[in-house]
């Protein structure tokens, strides 16, 4: 089966990218990363594509009129590209509804919260300040909603006494990096899949690490 062809959307230090470039090299996966793309020049994720040998491309969403024309370009690109699964890996712009739609089902994302809790910004500090016991991240297919899209798999880590905001997100992003290349891996198999809005797992619930 020829591997699934996955385009990265990435904003900032891409330790997620190196998660999936990393388990692609020592698991057989059914993915290849075919390129990056960033709307932040100064990303390093950058670097990480050039020691990688992954061709990037920088797409600054200020270089347009509106996030029209930003995802516009996002989307030719992808499409130049033969991209079969966009991966957001801390790209930190909004889609909208018409982007989104054009790649439903092909589109996934982390996000660091046991959503349904947490969804948007600031997730490690609401966790604290609600005295969860636990907090985590989770992969899942994205809509047209912030953070809303069907649940593919999530991480849970516990909140221990005096957490703070840098404590509890390196504990979570090393969670991140476990549980979002078996995501990626298993939507690019076919084990899960997106109908009606909802994800449809073959081999049985949704994957946690
Ligand atoms: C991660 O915590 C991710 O969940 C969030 O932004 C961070 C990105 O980290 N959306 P990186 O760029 O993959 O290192």
């Amino acid at each position: 089966m020829n591997k699934k062809r996955i385009v990265i959307l990435a904003s900032g230090s891409g330790s997620n990218m190196q998660a999936i470039i990393d388990y692609a090299k020592t698991n057989i996966v059914n993915y290849k990363i075919i390129g990056l793309i960033v709307n932040n020049p100064d990303a390093f994720a950058i670097e990480r594509a050039k020691i990688e040998n992954i061709q990037y491309f920088i797409i600054n969403h200020r270089d347009f009129e509106n996030r029209q024309d930003f995802e516009n370009k996002i989307h030719s690109q992808l499409i130049d590209l033969n991209c079969e699964i966009i991966v957001c890996a801390g790209f930190m712009r909004i889609l909208q509804a018409e982007f989104v739609e054009k790649w439903e089902g092909r589109i996934l994302n982390i996000h660091p919260s046991l959503l349904p809790k947490y969804k948007g910004l600031h997730t490690h500090q609401r966790a604290i300040d609600a005295n969860d016991e636990f907090a985590g991240c989770t992969v899942h297919f994205v809509n047209s909603g912030v953070d809303e899209g069907a649940i593919i798999g999530q991480a849970s880590v516990k909140i221990d006494n005096g957490e703070t905001v840098d404590s509890l997100a390196s504990k979570i992003l090393i969670k991140e990096h476990i549980l979002f290349p078996k995501c990626i891996d298993a939507v690019a198999n076919n084990e899960i899949i997106l109908k009606n809005g909802k994800a449809i797992f073959k081999n049985g619930s949704i994957i946690s690490v």
